[in-house]
């Protein structure tokens, strides 16, 4: 249930009823401060000015109209014509007693759920993941989380970069070693092998000769060729797939839809351009001159879809797979998730797909762009040495760093424990810190904030969730047990908590629909600071009677399933003891 939507509603109703034009907006927010009430208002003063009326005479006349006895014990206006709502405490109470029974927490849960794709992670074959990607792993994988949650069929698409001329020179390289004898360890290492097949192929011009034969052959469907391929494809996304589940990230294997599935359909796509005129020739390559885009010059800007020696290019793939994603995949929306350097490449690929008739105006195109990692220099993060950290490399210095962090806090816990514990707070912080951050923004990596139990961050989100649990192991209940009596929002510190608990759904609304996982990141620290001053001001078990009890022990556990839940949604485990 989302009372931002049945406020924004009711009162729009009501706005109606007082004479507003039908499209007119509520604009419900939640109150700044608690003097404004728990929901404001704020649509009565542009929808006054546009009806050429005083706005504070408009805001009596819908408050006339409203009819939300149930759900608010208090309206007052304010100011120029704000509303400003006060809720009943039975009425929230009441959504906490419907979330804490319902598995899916009484969310709204879509009837009948959009296809998404998104586009996410999308390494390059023999190349090691670096911090890039994980940007876009992370990020996108929650937001894949959230929309399979609330009951969108999800379709993942690692748009893997397995294809291309680099390959030339991969496979003569891949082959030169095989002669040698070296053994696969030596393609364990892809930074590496990338590297020293570039060395070659610039130094050696036989060697390089090769490579640009292999090439012609490998699209040309050659048999040796293409096994080759396969072999640097498979040892990459082998690397890949364990990663992914190091980070706790919810792809497989099955969800690889690389850029080489899309070759066989450019020819098609490219002669298609041609036919319908929007791709022509210029200095021997195919290219479609955009309008809307204008170059240094000002002149319209030039997409190459094919290249003078008949070579295709990432612009190309990216129409076809739009083109694929609609047709055969039935998309309804489509997320990218790339940093904001591509943005341009996107808005062109996606405006050629409409000229083109590929796909409807209807269909969804969404960037969720984001910016860079920063070291605490402010530069790009980097190892000293000035190269791109590799993403296992940055993983396992985060398992070392929490277990020191654990250590500290000299739990008493078995080995087996442990091991959990700091698995889950090692890759739990670093994904936390950058999902908390809005993507939108370049942000800095900082291991001492990331990994501390004060703040927003992922232990200490852990570590409220432990509490609350700790509370059921000194009951001797277990979280999910059936607990008699109604919750009571009695004092001050109940009320505020709960009232937040229940705002979860108006919450991951926004990571559904704008894929901002840091708004659910602020939500969870709110909900674990709330829970803290509950905790601290209205005893639990030591409660004054037995309703009071049993009622603060609900508010517990909506507390746990509400951190458990949210966490999840962000990919991040949670442990019971800690
Ligand atoms: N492989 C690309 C890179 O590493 C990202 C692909 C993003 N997705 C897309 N459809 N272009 O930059």
């Amino acid at each position: 249930m989302n009372i931002q939507n049945l406020l924004s509603d009711k009162i729009k109703h009501a706005m109606i009823a007082a004479g507003a034009p039908p499209e007119c907006d509520a604009l419900i927010k939640q109150s700044a401060k608690a003097q404004f009430g728990d929901y404001q208002a704020n649509g009565i003063m542009a929808v006054a000015k546009k009806m050429g009326i005083n706005p504070r005479q408009l805001a009596e006349k819908v408050v006339a109209q409203l009819a939300i006895e149930d759900i608010a014990d208090k309206i007052e206006i304010a100011g120029p014509g704000f509303i400003n709502i006060f809720l009943k405490s039975d009425f929230i109470a009441n959504l906490n007693e419907l979330a804490l029974k319902d598995s899916k927490l009484n969310l709204t849960i879509a009837n009948k759920g959009q296809t998404v794709v998104v586009d996410y992670s999308a390494p390059n074959v023999a190349k090691e993941m670096h911090v890039g990607h994980l940007r876009s792993t992370i990020i996108g994988d929650a937001t894949v989380r959230v929309l399979a949650f609330l009951g969108h069929h999800v379709i993942r698409a690692n748009h893997v970069g397995d294809w291309g001329t680099q390959f030339g020179m991969l496979i003569a390289y891949l082959e030169k070693m095989q002669n040698e004898n070296a053994n696969d360890m030596a393609l364990a290492d892809l930074e590496s092998f990338y590297r020293a097949a570039k060395k070659h192929y610039d130094e050696d011009e036989q060697f390089a000769e090769k490579a640009r034969n292999y090439v012609v052959k490998l699209q040309g469907g050659d048999e040796y060729c293409l096994a080759m391929w396969r072999k640097l494809v498979d040892i990459t996304m082998t690397q890949n797939i364990a990663t992914y589940k190091r980070l706790n990230v919810t792809l497989s294997l099955e969800d690889t839809m690389g850029e080489s599935i899309y070759n066989e359909l450019l020819p098609k796509v490219v002669s298609d351009l041609k036919n319908q005129g929007l791709a022509v020739e210029s200095d021997g390559a195919l290219v479609v001159f955009l309008d809307e885009f204008k170059n240094k010059e000002g002149e319209p800007m030039g997409v190459i879809i094919q290249k003078r020696d008949g070579g295709y290019l990432y612009a190309t793939t990216d129409i076809a797979a739009i083109k694929y994603r609609y047709e055969q995949l039935h998309a309804e929306r489509i997320l990218y998730y790339t940093d904001s350097r591509q943005h341009q490449h996107l808005e062109q690929v996606w405006m050629i797909a409409h000229k083109a008739h590929y796909i409807p105006e209807s269909l969804k195109l969404e960037h969720h762009m984001f910016g860079m990692m920063l070291g605490k220099d402010g530069k790009p993060f980097k190892t000293r040495s000035g190269d791109t950290v590799k993403l296992n490399d940055l993983l396992d210095e985060a398992v070392e760093r929490a277990q020191n962090l654990i250590k500290n806090k000299n739990t008493e816990l078995t080995d087996e424990e442990l091991a959990e514990v700091v698995d889950a707070v090692a890759i739990g912080a670093v994904k936390y810190a950058d999902l908390s951050k809005n993507r939108t923004t370049d942000y800095v990596f900082d291991w001492d904030n990331m990994l501390s139990f004060d703040g927003n961050t992922a232990p200490y989100l852990q570590y409220a969730y432990t509490r609350v649990l700790s509370v059921f192991r000194k009951a001797e209940l277990a979280i999910d047990s059936d607990l008699n009596g109604n919750i009571e929002l009695v004092h001050d510190k109940e009320r505020s908590l709960a009232i937040r608990l229940a705002q979860f759904d108006e919450t991951i609304v926004t990571v559904a629909n704008d894929g901002l996982p840091h708004i659910l990141c602020n939500y969870l620290y709110d909900i674990a600071t709330l829970f803290s001053s509950f905790y601290e001001n209205c005893p639990i078990l030591a409660a004054e009677s037995s309703n009071e009890k049993q009622s603060r022990l609900k508010l517990a556990a909506l507390t746990a399933k509400t951190l458990k839940t949210g966490l999840d949604m962000l990919g991040i485990k949670t442990v019971e003891k800690m």
